[in-house]
């Protein structure tokens, strides 16, 4: 049985000033032990996907349904199933992780002497046993993520739903969180997880959906999304404006990034000869000129004609910076 089954999902926010088409058509299929990615920028949809699908907002059009059951007409049977943890959860509060653990195992009906022992088996699970009876407005981003997590995990949900579980952390807290993401995936919990990081996405996620204004435009494994780009990426770099209009001349169907150009041929290396002939002999001065297999990031480009930019991890900002990896 698939753990959750989304077809042709819609949400339409209607007020009286105007109409927001925020979830136009998505679909997706997550399978039992699966960390499904959805990746998309700011404003894709990405977080009102996921409150449908948790049953916190009502799906204008479509269906869904988790481990079988339907979202719409099983609010509860779906509720027992599944944790979340949202964006904007807002703790920020003078309670210790201890209470606040102790108190949602007890509104989820564990008695007292249950609840204490769950608290300090999820505070272990996610690494605040140390940090368990100090406030939670001491703690760092990525202790409260790790908070966040924790608390959606009391009832212990076969199926969890992580909106932007790392956005604004480091990357150290940043693989702290990866690592225990895939560890409840290793103990047999799905994970359907939102990200506007490219390498969160190609790290973790077993699938991936990459999503945009409200549409799903790519689904596959990281591999399958990269192989589907076919071939190989060649980036030119240039010192001058001028070169790269010139350039643009002869690279027909070029990208532009800063002061690169970037065509995807098939078996990239060989051709590289050829392409700096016809530069040179047109007078246009390349400074430097590299093939390798496309990222995530071509595939993103390929797919939705920009580049996710909140990808970029705050690096040296220098126009010869291409994207480590
Ligand atoms: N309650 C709401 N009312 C009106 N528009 C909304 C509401 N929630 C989200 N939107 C709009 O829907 C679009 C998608 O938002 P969201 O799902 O939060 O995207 P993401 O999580 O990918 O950043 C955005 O344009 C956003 O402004
Ligand atoms: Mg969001």
């Amino acid at each position: 049985m698939l753990a959750v089954d989304v077809k042709n999902i819609k949400k339409t926010f209607t007020s009286k000033q105007d109409t927001v088409e925020a979830v136009k058509d998505v679909s997706f299929q997550v399978k039992q032990g699966e960390i499904f990615g959805l990746l998309g920028p700011n404003g894709a949809g990405k977080s009102t996907t996921i409150l449908m699908l948790t049953t916190l907002l009502s799906i204008t059009d479509g269906k869904a349904s988790i481990l079988g059951i339907d979202v719409e007409t099983q609010e509860k049977q779906v509720r027992e199933k599944i944790g979340v943890a949202l964006q904007d959860t807002g703790i920020d509060n003078l309670l210790t992780s201890k209470e606040l653990f102790f108190t949602t195992c007890r509104l989820w009906g564990y008695n007292k002497s249950d609840s204490e022992k769950r608290t300090e088996e999820l505070l272990e699970l996610v690494g605040l046993t140390e940090a368990a009876d100090r406030r939670v407005k001491t703690y760092s981003g990525g202790m409260k993520r790790r908070l966040d997590l924790g608390l959606s995990l009391v009832h212990s949900p076969e199926i969890l739903f992580l909106d932007e579980p790392t956005t604004g952390l480091d990357p150290g807290s940043r693989r702290v969180l990866w690592d225990e993401i895939k560890r409840l995936r290793d103990t047999g919990v799905t994970v359907i997880l939102t990200t506007q990081y490219l390498e969160e996405a190609d790290e973790l996620a077993d699938r991936i959906a990459i999503i945009d204004e409200g549409l799903v435009v790519a689904e596959g494994t990281s591999d399958e999304l990269k192989a589907s780009i076919g071939g190989d990426v060649i980036t030119f770099l240039f010192e001058t404006e001028e070169d790269i209009i010139k350039a643009q001349q002869v690279l027909t169907d070029s990208v532009q990034e800063k002061m690169e150009l970037r065509i995807t041929v098939e078996d990239g290396a060989s051709k590289i000869p050829g392409y700096l002939k016809e530069l040179t002999s047109a007078g246009i001065e390349v400074s430097s000129v590299s093939a390798s297999k496309p990222t995530l990031d071509d595939v993103f480009l390929e797919v939705t004609g920009y580049r996710l930019e909140g990808s970029e991890e705050p690096v040296e900002e220098t126009p010869t910076s291409t994207r480590g990896r």
